[in-house]
């Protein structure tokens, strides 16, 4: 399988979360995208991974990186898709192909917001769960992240 940088774990935003700051802060909070990344950055690298970040409002550009990501390899990834958590099957596909633990991150409470936002069509490949945190819940993915890697736990 891919034999890629053993120390990168893969940050994934998918639709709309490039406006975050101004988006809904009620249930985004304030933070910008720019900031929550270097926030994973920084937190990644006093673990000793190396954090990438991507983000598109494209649903065939999020494939095509997972996809380059399935190839290269990669210790983890942490992804928010946005709206496509809730019924992309194309990116559940691809995400199926990447053979490393997965967090699976929302900022917000979806389970307690509108019906269709309770489901998630990438739950089940998700080794970590976080939502309703705000940024917090990036670290505490990334912890348990690290801890999954440590261990040695398969996707
Ligand atoms: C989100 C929740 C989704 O329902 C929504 O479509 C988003 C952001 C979150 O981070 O809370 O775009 O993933």
């Amino acid at each position: 399988m891919a034999d890629g940088p053993v120390n990168a774990i893969w940050l994934l935003h998918g639709v709309n979360l490039d406006m975050l700051g101004v988006r809904d802060p009620g249930h985004y909070g304030r933070i910008t995208l720019a900031q929550l990344e270097s926030q994973v950055v920084e937190d990644g690298a006093a673990r000793g991974f190396e954090v990438r970040c991507f983000q598109t409002n494209h649903e065939g550009d999020f494939v095509e990186k997972v996809h380059q990501i399935a190839r290269e390899g990669a210790a983890a990834v942490i992804v928010n898709a946005g709206a496509w958590t809730h019924y992309s099957y194309a990116i559940r596909d691809a995400l199926e192909l990447v053979d490393a633990p997965l967090a699976e991150v929302h900022l917000s409470a979806v389970e307690e917001r509108e019906g269709w936002r309770r489901r998630s069509v990438i739950a089940d490949l998700a080794a970590v769960r976080v939502s309703g945190k705000g940024a917090a819940g990036y670290a505490e993915a990334l912890a348990a992240l690290a801890t999954a890697i440590e261990g040695g736990e398969a996707s």
